[in-house]
């Protein structure tokens, strides 16, 4: 692996994650040879934000190849609550670990952390921007189920806004010729714009729907995913868009016979309990896959990039990022990171446009 932090799938080549899959996919039929590949390495997982499944798929995959964890999932119980900083937290805990993976409410905490970090950082969700380890779980679960990654019609259905792993998918399938993406969810609830050039530079198409009836017909694969309840300005806001969109039995009848439901989880409303009974629904299955893609990720992470001081970066001083969610917000140390895109200059950390602090 090219890369030391996984921050973004796309920081890998096609061929580097092929690699990963495939060796997720070896581990899935040998899960004993694998069982001291991490032997005698601490990973500690960083979970500023509620998590169930990847957090503890991170755990047991990290024991699942013979190494040991250590973390937080409530940073009330930690020096957090006392104020301490991002940056801190992570230069202590990479001086007792080999691995860090981090999850965060702010877009663009993973690549500060790495900034500080002396060991790998993994990005576990950071606010609406990323989710890559959940791409990889859904690339292997598809390598597995459809068998092919290229010349799919890819349903993508609900809070298409403010969902990180939908951001994350549209991104790595756009890199498979030939796929094609209908987003499915309210005008309010639409897949963000940077999303959507992304995907029309890669040379790949989308179109836009309001109901799952008009798309279930044509789609190959259908990624159904909750409303984001937590990244709301208010309850009333949530309240106007929740429940619109419920795949029931009804609408199954409408698809493929081969076509793959997945869902990142956890569900709320969005999938009827009826559907987890027919064949096409995958969403179970897919948090396994999540597993021995996690299983391969820290394998070769580990194995191939040891610790180090961490890489200094210096900033360009003298710009803001304008995203309010963006972790430079809270974080005034951190140095000016900025990108030189086709669309402009943008935030180093969470890709917003950035604009010129007044004099
Ligand atoms: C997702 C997440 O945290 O973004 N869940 C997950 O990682 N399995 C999806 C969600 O919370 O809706």
């Amino acid at each position: 692996m090219s890369v030391r932090n996984l921050i973004d799938l796309n920081q890998l080549s096609l061929e580097e994650l092929d690699d990963i899959v495939d060796m997720a996919c070896r581990i899935s039929r040998h899960p004993s040879h694998y069982s001291s590949a991490c032997r005698d390495k601490l990973m500690a997982t960083l979970f500023y934000e509620p998590s169930t499944r990847t957090q503890m798929s991170f755990q047991s995959a990290m024991l699942r190849v013979g190494g040991k964890i250590i973390g937080f999932d409530n940073p009330n119980g930690t020096s957090i609550a006392k104020g301490e900083s991002l940056k801190d937290t992570v230069t202590v805990l990479s001086g007792y670990t080999d691995i860090l993976t981090i999850r965060h409410p702010l877009e663009g905490a993973a690549m500060a952390a790495s900034l500080y970090s002396g060991v790998p950082v993994i990005n576990a969700g950071d606010g609406g921007h990323l989710h890559p380890t959940q791409t990889l779980t859904d690339i292997v679960t598809l390598r597995n189920v459809v068998g092919h990654m290229d010349k799919l019609v890819i349903g993508m259905c609900g809070d298409l806004a403010n969902g990180r792993t939908v951001h994350s998918l549209c991104r790595s399938m756009s890199r498979y010729g030939g796929n094609s993406f209908v987003f499915i969810s309210t005008e309010k609830l639409a897949m963000p714009q940077y999303i959507k050039d992304y995907i029309t530079e890669m040379g790949c198409e989308y179109t836009e729907v309001r109901t799952l009836e008009e798309a279930m017909p044509y789609l190959d694969v259908l990624y159904m995913t909750r409303i984001q309840r937590e990244r709301f300005d208010s309850m009333e806001e949530y309240e106007a868009q929740k429940g619109i969109y419920v795949l029931d039995s009804k609408k199954m009848a409408l698809g493929k016979t081969d076509l793959c439901v997945l869902h990142p989880l956890p569900r709320v409303d969005e999938i009827a309990y009826e559907v987890d009974d027919d064949p096409r629904a995958w969403y179970f299955k897919q948090t396994q896959y999540g597993m021995y893609g996690r299983m391969a990720l820290i394998t070769k992470m580990i194995s191939e990039h040891g610790s180090s001081e961490p890489v200094r970066r210096e900033g360009t001083p003298g710009f803001t990022c304008r995203n309010p969610k963006c972790i430079t917000r809270f974080e005034p140390y951190l140095p000016h990171l900025t990108v030189d895109t086709p669309k402009g200059c943008v935030c180093g950390y969470c890709e917003h446009g950035v604009e010129a602090e007044a004099e």
